[in-house]
């Protein structure tokens, strides 16, 4: 079962999904999925974690048909709305999908999975980022095409990482101003780590103070993060019987290097 909540409270939510979007708003990793998808003849591509839509809708606009799904129905929004915006040389085919990708099984056929923007972060175990590993597998059809990326991090936990908070201090994201003037700002204690496993658990609490004065705090929740490392996915993807096209540390197709900051995995189902 997926173990890391949702912020939970609607309003809360939609000025999370604003926020995100404002500062997550670059383009380089899609270029770079546009690139390796060059010229294989793929048509359907699948992307889980789609959140609003930066990825999937370029795709689109390149003619291909994408199904995105997440769990947040305000981030599906956002989608929608963003591919109302777009301007397309024919029709584009695409399906939102409100799913948790973790508890529920994927729609299959596709001859591309996007796992993409750190999607890795949000799973706060070894055993669910097999699992989006071998659903990717199941999704997709023979000679269908992966790309993983992630923030990377070989080895243990590094120290910085681990200490517990005696206090609950603030944390970066979410955190700004929205456009109706709201600002939000969030909380975080560090509960508990492993440091060999490299899983970290933290509480995380996110408040909104509105233009007027009002003031709304979520529930304290629970954040489970199990860091990604390129070396425990290689060999997932070897495992689940995926051949690996390439490595990379960046999307400038620089060849990854064991303790690199950001590791893509680009690899075919046989
Ligand atoms: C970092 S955002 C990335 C969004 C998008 N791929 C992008 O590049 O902008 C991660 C997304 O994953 C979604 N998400 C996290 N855990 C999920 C889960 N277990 N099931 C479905 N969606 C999930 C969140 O709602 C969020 O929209």
């Amino acid at each position: 079962m997926s173990i890391n909540n949702p912020i939970g409270d609607n309003r809360l939510e939609t000025y999370s999904c604003e926020l995100y979007d404002k500062s997550d708003s670059y383009t380089n990793d899609v270029q770079f999925i546009v690139e390796l998808l060059k010229g294989k003849g793929c048509t359907r591509i699948l992307e889980p974690f789609c959140g609003s839509g930066r990825i999937l809708t370029p795709l689109l606009s390149e003619g291909y048909e994408v199904h995105g799904l997440d769990y947040s129905s305000c981030m599906l929004r956002r989608a929608q709305e963003r591919i109302y915006r777009a301007t397309f040389d024919r029709p584009p085919k695409y399906q939102l999908v409100c799913q948790n990708v973790v508890d529920e099984s994927w729609p299959i056929g596709y001859s591309a999975v996007i796992l993409a923007a750190n999607c890795f972060w949000q799973l706060g175990s070894q055993e669910e980022h097999l699992a989006m590993v071998s659903k990717s597998w199941s999704s997709l059809q023979k000679g269908g095409y992966l790309y993983i990326e992630n923030d990377n991090m070989d080895g243990e936990l590094p120290d910085s990482w681990c200490k517990i908070d005696p206090e609950p201090r603030p944390w970066k994201s979410p955190k700004g101003r929205c456009d109706d003037g709201t600002v939000i700002k969030s909380m975080i204690q560090v509960v508990d780590y492993d440091k060999k496993a490299r899983i970290w658990h933290a509480k995380k609490q996110v408040s909104a103070t509105m233009p007027d004065g009002e003031t709304l705090d979520s529930e304290w929740f629970d954040v489970y993060t199990h860091t990604s490392s390129a070396i425990d996915i290689r060999e997932m993807l070897k495992k689940s019987g995926f051949v690996i096209l390439g490595e990379f540390k960046s999307t400038d197709g620089e060849p990854y290097e064991y303790g690199c900051g950001r590791a893509i995995l680009w690899a075919r189902k046989e």
